[in-house]
C-alpha cells in the first residue's frame, strides 16, 4: 500500500478534479503510445501563478507548432489552474500541465482528424533549494546534445533528456550541459544555461536548439534592471570551460550555480559573486510580484 501523501493529491483530468490515484487514461492515448503531446511547468508563489502570461504563450506556441488543437480559452486555462491551486494547502507549488493529442483506437502515426485532446494537470509542493546547493553548487558534465531540431517546443517526448540525465548520474554528476553538433552550448537536460565572463552574463540566443525558458527571460529582465551586463551570444565549449561562473535555470529551481564541470572547478569552485547578487535580486523580484498580486 502506497502511503505517500502525494497520492492524496487532487488532479485535473479532462474536465474533472479527482484524487491522483483515481485518475486513469486510455492505453490508446497518443501521449502514451507516441509521446504525442506538450507540457508546461508553472511555479506558484504565495498561491499565485508566476509569469502566467509567458507560460501560457509558450504553451500555445507548443500546441500550434505540433498542430494540437488548443482545447481551452485563456480564461478557462486560468480558471482551471487557479482551482487546482485552491485545492492544495501549500503556499509555494508548481503546476504540471500536459496536453496530448488525444485517444485514437487504431494506432497510426498519422493522427485522425477531430481527436479530442487529453488535458491533465497536477500540483506539487515547490521545495526550496537545499542549503548544501546554495553553499556548494552542483556538478555537471558536458555531453553531445542528442535531441531533435525542435527543442523550442516543450514536448513530452523526453527520452533523449532522460538518457543524458542517466549518463550524468553514471558519471557522478548532478546534470549535463549539452553541446550541439555545431559545437555550441544549447542548455541543460531540463534547464537553460548561463555563463559569467568578466562580469558579463551570457546565454545562448533563443532558436530551435533550446527551450525559451521563462526563468531565463525573468533573469534577463532582472539583470537589465540591475545593470548587470547581459548578452545573448553563442557559447562554445571553450567559453564554458573558461567561464567564471555557470548557472542552470528553471521554473522549479530558479538559477543554480554549477561549481564543478567535467571534474574541474568552475571559477573558485564555489557559487560566484554574480550568482549571489542575482539570487538576491531574483528573490526581491518574486516578493515584488507577490505584493503586486495582493493589491
Ligand atoms: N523544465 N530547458 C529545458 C529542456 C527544460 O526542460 C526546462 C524546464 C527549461 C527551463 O524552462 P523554464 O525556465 O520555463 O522552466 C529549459 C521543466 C521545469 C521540467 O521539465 O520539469
Amino acid at each position: 500500500m502506497n502511503t505517500n501523501p502525494i497520492t492524496e493529491q487532487i488532479v485535473y483530468l479532462n474536465g474533472q478534479y479527482m484524487p491522483m490515484l483515481e485518475s486513469k487514461i486510455s492505453t490508446q492515448d497518443r501521449g502514451f503510445l507516441f509521446g504525442d503531446g506538450v507540457y508546461e511547468v508553472i511555479p506558484v508563489y504565495d498561491r499565485k501563478l508566476f509569469a502566467f502570461p509567458e507560460h501560457l504563450q509558450r504553451l500555445k506556441n507548443s500546441l500550434h507548432a505540433t498542430s494540437i488543437q488548443n482545447p481551452l480559452t485563456d480564461a478557462e486555462w486560468l480558471e482551471l489552474l487557479s482551482t487546482l491551486i485552491e485545492k492544495h494547502p501549500w503556499s509555494d507549488q508548481y503546476i504540471y500541465l500536459q496536453i496530448t493529442r488525444g485517444i485514437q483506437i487504431q494506432r497510426d502515426h498519422l493522427p485522425e482528424d477531430g481527436l479530442i485532446p487529453t488535458i491533465y494537470a497536477y500540483s506539487n509542493p515547490l521545495k526550496a533549494v537545499s542549503d548544501d546547493i546554495i553553499e556548494n553548487g552542483i556538478s555537471a558534465i558536458t555531453l553531445e546534445d542528442i535531441r531533435w531540431l525542435n527543442c523550442d517546443i516543450k514536448a513530452i517526448t523526453l527520452l533523449p533528456n532522460i538518457m543524458m540525465k542517466l549518463t550524468a548520474k553514471a558519471r557522478h554528476a548532478d546534470d549535463a550541459i549539452l553541446v550541439s553538433r555545431e559545437g555550441f552550448i544549447t542548455e541543460g537536460t531540463s534547464s537553460n544555461c548561463f555563463i559569467v565572463k568578466n562580469g558579463t552574463l551570457i546565454t545562448p540566443p533563443n532558436g530551435h536548439s533550446l527551450l525559451p525558458g521563462v526563468t531565463r527571460m525573468v533573469i534577463e529582465r532582472v539583470a537589465i534592471a540591475h545593470n548587470i551586463p547581459m548578452l545573448e551570444q553563442q557559447i562554445t565549449l571553450t567559453d564554458l570551460e573558461s567561464a567564471d561562473e555557470i548557472w542552470l535555470s528553471s521554473s522549479t529551481k530558479d538559477a543554480l550555480p554549477v561549481t564543478r564541470l567535467n571534474d574541474s572547478a568552475v571559477g573558485t569552485g564555489k557559487p560566484g559573486a554574480v550568482w549571489q547578487k542575482m539570487r538576491g535580486f531574483y528573490q526581491e523580484h518574486k516578493l515584488a510580484f507577490i505584493d503586486e498580486q495582493a493589491e
